[in-house]
């Protein structure tokens, strides 16, 4: 019989976000988010003053496997590119129809989904919002207040990434600051799923 998986626990610093202990540390920086922004010359810019720390997240030390768990903290840093605001790469799940929990813990910032027949979500989150990402829905996040912007992640331990899906057709909305607030705009870069 296999040997059982014994129970554990970690922490959670609420006002940095860290989780102790983890199993790795994951940093994006603004390099890492080549031709994700709309403004492209606002990027480069931006990148002439330094590769910039976009996000960090903590995961926790949890098999890649149907039936566990798997959670972490992400930390989005405020600033945006631009006018459009500091966010992850966001991904559809490689296993499609898992869904996704997300608990905001500081800061404050928006949760933009989207499934593969072009239907967007889109979800204000402050300290406190639990967010559910619905099975199919691929999700970004991005910090729209001038504090960091930080949530715990849990879903399935068979989920998987697949970050390529965003990568090369992006989302068809942005989130951009116009008058002092986000407004969501259609992403004129956007490549349509094939019917
Ligand atoms: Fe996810």
């Amino acid at each position: 019989m296999r040997e059982l998986m014994r129970p554990f626990k970690t922490l959670v610093n609420m006002k940095s976000g860290q989780l102790n202990p983890c199993r790795h540390v994951i940093e994006r920086r603004l390099s890492d988010m080549k031709g994700m922004y709309l403004d492209a010359q606002a990027y480069s810019r931006l990148l002439n003053q330094g590769d910039k720390l976009i996000y960090k997240v903590y995961e926790v030390d949890v098999a890649q496997e149907a039936g566990q768990l798997i959670y972490c903290t992400t930390i989005i840093y405020p600033g945006k590119v631009g006018n459009e605001y500091f966010m992850t790469k966001g991904h559809f799940h490689l296993k499609e129809d898992t869904a996704e929990i997300y608990f905001c813990l500081q800061g404050e910032g928006h949760l933009l989904m989207q499934a593969r027949d072009g239907q967007v979500s889109f979800l204000q989150m402050k300290s406190g919002t639990i967010a559910y990402v619905s099975p199919y829905w691929g999700h970004r996040t991005m910090n729209t207040g001038d504090k960091e912007f930080i949530f715990l992640a849990v879903f399935p331990g068979d989920a998987g990434h697949n970050y390529r899906a965003v990568e090369d057709r992006g989302f068809a909305k942005i989130l951009v600051e116009e008058g002092g607030s986000p407004q969501l705009k259609r992403n004129p870069k956007y490549v349509a799923e094939p019917e």
